[in-house]
């Protein structure tokens, strides 16, 4: 893939400096006519003055000024020096004389306005008089007032670069100026050239390696990372690029696991209600198809067997229920202050008689001076009935459960423990998972799994967590904590 954006770059600083190199030529070449100008005018600027003093014959006996003495040294000055053109002009600026080749003189008067300026700036200045060769030309001058009894007659007035100077000056500027500028132009430009080329090339190396790697990320490619070696000025672009595409790898894989587990959820609900359905409809085709021949004491055993897998039924679906509620944030937790030691009793009792039947010792052992905490009394109560459920149910006979509490500066902690059959190591941490349960052989009455995973996110809605430490045919202790309520 062709790097685009450093084509397009090179493109507009060729531009650039195509346009910067003309410029550079035009600002040359003015500066360079301005201080021929300058120049001229400063060498030559006492010129006219110098002259009207050397004049023998200024004025006529009576009083004018002398043109004929004046049209002879005019004419010897233009032979002397044929860079100046000569031209004497009365006290209004109009050209009485002038000696100009080929007579070209278009103008009739001269403006007196830069003339009077250079006079009194006794030539100390850089200003240019009416061409009287051109109508609205511009040229340097020299310039002498006639005075005669303190009353001006007229000027000298000395254009110092004739208009045959001008031509050849602004040809051999032009030469030199375009051959000055264009050698310059040339070098800076081919200098510009490379090290501006290098320099794009160098920054947006990057920049297509980044779109090489979003390509394959397009693609399907969603392990496509920029390299950390691919520094420079779009290390940022790759930088942000690789978190985006490790925040959508994730989210893929989330969405693939979750769809992967809705799967198995699925196939797991229908196998856990198709055994209590089928045993349902066993029974009651059995009852339906035998109630005048089965004896009345058989017949009560089905309906128990009916009433067990009914009730089975409901509480699995009720935990689904509940779960899903929890999982899609559609629980409200309403957090107050209420004793923990209290409700965990109530608990205990309701459990108690649970425990005789099976003859299970449930010990509880109260603490005095425990703070309030600050949580959903109807969550908390739900967590301490399915872990007391399961000590319940994976406690054998002649067993112990025990509930302690106690607290540290923030936290009120409740231990659930009990001596039944344990947990092995690896299996610890997965029981908290959604649909881990026991295996069939292990109990006859097998959970949904769902109790734990149920317990966790109530946890989780309260900031919290839930423990369990777990020896195999010793057993275990579940633990969770409640922050303590703060005024
Ligand atoms: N006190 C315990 N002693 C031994 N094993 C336990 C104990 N508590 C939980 N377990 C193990 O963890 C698994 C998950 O427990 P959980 O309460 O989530 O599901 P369940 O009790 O099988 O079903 P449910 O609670 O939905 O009726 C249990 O099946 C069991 O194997
Ligand atoms: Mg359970």
């Amino acid at each position: 893939m062709r790097n685009q954006l450093f084509i397009k770059l090179s493109i507009v600083f060729l531009l650039i400096l195509i346009a910067v190199g003309g410029i550079v030529t035009y600002i040359s070449q003015y500066t360079a006519r301005q201080y021929h100008l300058e120049t001229n005018q400063k060498l030559h600027a006492t010129l006219a003055q110098y002259t009207v003093d050397h004049l023998p014959n200024t004025f006529t006996d009576d009083g004018q000024i002398d043109t004929n003495s004046i049209q002879e040294l005019m004419h010897s000055m233009m032979i002397i020096n044929p860079d100046v053109e000569v031209y004497l002009l009365d006290n209004q600026g109009t050209i009485l004389s002038h000696v100009a080749p080929y007579k070209k003189v278009v103008r009739e008067k001269v403006d007196l306005e830069p003339v009077k300026k250079f006079i009194e700036a006794k030539g100390e200045i850089f200003i240019e008089g009416d061409d009287p060769r051109d109508l609205l030309g511009k040229k340097v001058f020299s310039v002498a007032p006639f005075i005669k009894d303190n009353q001006l007659k007229g000027y000298y007035y000395i254009i110092l670069a004739s208009q045959e100077k001008d031509a050849v000056m602004s040809s051999l500027l032009n030469t030199y100026a375009w051959r000055l500028g264009s050698r310059l132009l040339l070098i800076t430009l081919l200098g510009s050239l490379i090290l501006g080329l290098f320099a794009f090339w160098y920054q947006t190396r990057n920049l297509s390696k980044i779109k090489k790697v979003m390509e394959k990320f397009r693609h399907g490619d969603y392990s496509a990372r920029v390299l950390e070696s691919q520094k420079g000025d779009f290390a940022v672009l790759g930088d942000t690029f690789n978190s985006m595409a490790s925040t959508i790898q994730q989210n893929i894989e989330k969405i693939v696991s979750i769809d992967s587990f809705r799967k198995e959820l699925i196939a797991n609900i229908s196998h856990d209600l198709r055994t209590p359905l089928s045993i349902i409809q066993g029974y009651t085709e059995t009852l339906l198809m035998k109630k005048d021949t089965l004896p009345k004491n058989q017949q009560e055993e089905y309906l128990d067997n009916i009433h067990e897998s009914s009730k089975q039924l409901v509480g699995l679906v009720n935990q689904l229920f509940e779960l899903s509620k929890l999982e899609s944030n559609q629980i409200q937790v309403h957090k107050e202050p209420f004793p923990l030691q209290e409700l965990t009793l109530d608990m205990a009792h309701r459990f108690e008689i649970l425990a005789e039947q099976k003859n299970i010792h449930l010990e509880f052992e109260p603490v005095k001076d425990l703070p309030l905490v600050y949580a959903d009394i109807g969550l908390v109560e739900r967590v301490i009935q399915n872990i007391l459920d399961n000590a319940l149910k994976f406690t054998p006979e002649k067993g112990k459960i025990t509930i302690k509490l106690y607290h540290d500066q923030n936290h009120v902690k409740v231990d659930i423990s009990d001596t039944g059959k344990g947990i092995p190591k690896k299996r610890q941490s997965a029981i908290f998972e959604r649909y881990i349960k026991s295996e069939p052989s292990e109990n006859q009455k097998v959970g949904s799994g769902l109790g734990l995973a149920i317990a966790k996110k109530i946890m989780e809605l309260h900031d919290s967590s839930i423990q369990v430490k777990s020896k195999l045919n010793v057993g275990s202790t579940f633990r969770f904590e409640l922050p303590v309520y703060t005024a």
